[in-house]
């Protein structure tokens, strides 16, 4: 146990993801069983900068498993990238004695730990929060499941009213750089195909796909698109290829903040909880500059260069298996 830690800050940046608060709430908790005081920081670093940092009890996070969002807020902060902000953020800690935080957040936020900590002496520990799955070391993040549960709803309604009307659908769902969203709703509502930034694809390609559709007589087609692929977003895509199938409509749909929003799934909540207490016995147990992940089921730490800079790939088979499936 490393007794040189007795006050240990919490918060969120960057997006939000849901089950942030069932990770706050395990934080707080496994702080106070282990006699430490624990401070929430509103407004991620913004709120470092600015000084917003206030005591929680235990009684602060009562009822708040269930609630998407962050009863910490967060933000994305210019003012944490010049050294001025983050010689401000180190300030306001040292006024409350904070010796070491707890980041949720994703790669954004790691990357501004990790800068901070090797400039001043302040120990950080990640929780891995975001709805992309974007992050190596660990096999789900915080919000993922949640995001694409709400992703597959959303697809199966659109499906309805596809097949009513003999459409061919584009929906455009969420991940900057990533296709985990793509992929998993795809699979998960039966899509005709997937497209991901993380593979090349040619408008060609596209057509010939649907082509193939059409050609078995399918009435109705979906198409799901990460938002990040590099041809564009469901509509620049929709626009190119739409001429070439004169029998179908074509539609889009953008789920967007919908996928951000919404009580978490119980996964969310068991991986969110099982992470914020691991984060905070890491922290007791000599883990420093490391995000808590889940590998195989079992808590993992990854140096947050590894998180930051490795790439997580997706199992090929899994896109292989989309691409047999959606036929
Ligand atoms: O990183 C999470 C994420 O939801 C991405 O999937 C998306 O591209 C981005 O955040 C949207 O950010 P904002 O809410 O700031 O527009």
């Amino acid at each position: 146990m490393d007794s040189s830690i007795k006050r240990i800050a919490v918060f969120c940046s960057g997006g939000d993801a849901p089950g942030m608060n069932a990770a706050i709430r395990a934080v707080v908790r496994t702080a106070t069983y282990n006699d430490l005081h624990i401070y929430g920081i509103f407004r991620g670093f913004e709120g470092m900068i600015n000084g917003q940092i206030e005591r929680l009890e235990t009684q602060n996070v009562g009822n708040i498993i269930h609630r998407g969002g962050t009863i910490l807020k967060t933000a994305r902060s210019e003012a944490f990238r010049t050294p001025e902000g983050r010689r401000m953020a180190y300030e306001s800690l040292v006024a409350q004695d904070i010796d070491a935080c707890i980041a949720i957040g994703g790669n954004g936020t790691f990357t501004g730990a990790q800068i901070f900590s090797k400039e001043y002496d302040i120990p950080f520990v990640g929780v891995p929060g975001t709805i992309d799955n974007d992050l190596y070391g660990t096999d789900y993040t915080i919000g993922f499941d949640t995001a694409v549960n709400t992703a597959v709803e959303a697809v199966d309604r659109i499906r309805d009213t596809a097949d009513s009307h003999n459409r061919l659908f584009f929906i455009e769902v969420m991940g900057r750089h990533s296709g985990y969203i793509a992929l998993y709703t795809g699979i998960g509502s039966g899509a005709g195909s997937v497209l991901l930034p993380e593979r090349e694809t040619t408008i060609q390609e596209v057509i010939q796909q649907l082509r193939v559709g059409a050609k078995r007589k399918k009435l109705f087609s979906l198409v799901i698109v990460a938002e990040g692929h590099p041809l564009g977003g469901a509509q620049a895509i929709a626009d190119a290829v739409k001429h070439e199938f004169d029998y179908y409509e074509t539609k889009v749909a953008i789920i967007g903040h919908l996928q951000r929003g919404g009580s978490p799934t119980a996964m969310d909540r068991l991986l969110a909880s099982r992470l914020g207490h691991a984060a905070v016995e890491g922290l007791l147990n000599g883990q420093r500059n490391v995000m808590v992940g889940m590998v195989n089921n079992q808590i993992a730490f990854t140096d947050f260069s590894d998180a930051i800079h490795k790439s997580k790939d997706f199992n090929p088979e899994l896109l292989h298996m989309a691409e047999i499936l959606g036929l």
